[in-house]
């Protein structure tokens, strides 16, 4: 039986995330879905925000569906979200940006770089150490690889080898092995690269870059779609797989139903296709794309629906196109 890991973790995880699984047990009475609890609430409630044993709950599912969680600027409070890409070993953050007129697909590496989380903060100075590996490096440019032969087949590597030597050596790596397989690569600095993507956002498909720059490029880019709430993204691994949209528990909008359940019904859609089910992942992105187009929308994007709303329209409509 597939088993699906459902982690609503903090603020608005708890209003999408239902939303989400709800299109999941719609087109699939069969999966087991079950609760893994992690987050700021849970820190708040027991002083671990996520467990050992949380981390070996997720290790038994075939995905995971994850919300968001709310980390606290404090010193000393582990990211949850590094915490699982780390133990899950989830290298490989694809976050897909689609428009009318563009299909990019921005391949950052989760693992390492500024995220390393190799830190030190003295009185006078803090310190954060960037790491490239080459086998990290490696294995990020093989995933765009793949990426890039099931579309247009087009890669461009976002660095800054004008200033870090670490990013001389990932745009290197990168540029090798796309030439070793036989696929057209580019490269550009990342912050040219920033603006381009928005003035000329056809001109990309996938895009591969480091951690840090990654976050970042994805969450700017989220602007010629619409915003955080529409887009989705997956964290894949060797053995294991989660699906998270972008946006993370925004704190400011929790409780209220007005968040966009979008990004989370599309990372359903995303973990449905890795699945090896792509005519369900099909028509749950046909169902928020006829719901949005009938202008079922919430409000940050100019409408005026609730997050139960949306849910309740492409549930029905995919209950009809059973
Ligand atoms: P955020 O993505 O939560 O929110 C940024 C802005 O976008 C807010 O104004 C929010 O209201 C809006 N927004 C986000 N998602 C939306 C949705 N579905 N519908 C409508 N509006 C939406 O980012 P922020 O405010 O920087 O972080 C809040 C908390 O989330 C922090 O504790 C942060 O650490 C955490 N976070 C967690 C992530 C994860 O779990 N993967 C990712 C990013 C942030
Ligand atoms: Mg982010």
């Amino acid at each position: 039986m597939t088993k699906i890991a459902i982690v609503e973790g903090d603020g608005i995880g708890h209003e999408v995330i239902p939303v989400a699984r709800e299109a999941l047990a719609l087109l699939h009475p069969e999966f087991d879905f079950f609760p893994v609890e992690v987050g700021y609430r849970r820190w708040e409630e027991t002083g671990c925000p996520c467990a050992d044993k949380d981390i070996s709950a997720l290790k038994t599912a075939d995905a995971i569906l994850f919300g968001a969680v709310t980390t606290p600027p404090m010193k000393d409070y582990q990211s949850v979200v590094l915490r699982i890409r780390k133990a899950l070993d989830l290298f490989a953050n694809l976050r897909p940006i689609r428009g009318e007129h563009f299909d990019i697909m921005i391949v950052r590496e989760n693992t390492e770089g500024l995220y390393s989380g190799i830190e030190e903060t003295g009185e006078n100075r803090a310190t954060t150490l960037r790491v490239v590996t080459r086998k990290g490096t490696e294995r990020i440019a093989r995933a765009a690889i793949r990426c890039a032969r099931q579309r247009s087949g087009k890669i461009t590597v976002g660095h800054k080898a004008n200033v870090l030597k670490s990013d001389v050596f990932f745009r290197n790596i990168c540029l090798a092995e796309a030439q070793k397989a036989g696929i057209t690569c580019n490269d550009h600095y990342i912050d040219s690269l920033s603006l381009d993507i928005l003035q000329h956002p056809g001109s990309y498909d996938v895009i591969v870059t480091t951690n840090i720059f990654g976050d970042i490029l994805s969450d700017m880019s989220s602007y010629l779609v619409g915003g955080l709430g529409l887009v989705p993204s997956a964290n894949i691994g060797e053995r294991y797989a989660l699906f998270e949209p972008v946006h993370g528990s925004a704190p400011d909008i929790a409780g209220k139903n007005i968040a966009n359940p979008v990004a989370a019904l599309r990372s359903a859609a995303m973990l449905l296709a890795h699945l090896g089910d792509k005519e369900g992942s099909a028509r749950i992105e046909s169902a928020i794309q006829r719901t949005l187009d009938a202008g079922i929308r919430t409000r940050d994007i100019g409408g005026t629906a609730g997050t139960r709303e949306i849910g309740n329209a492409v549930t029905n409509l995919l209950a009809k196109s059973a």
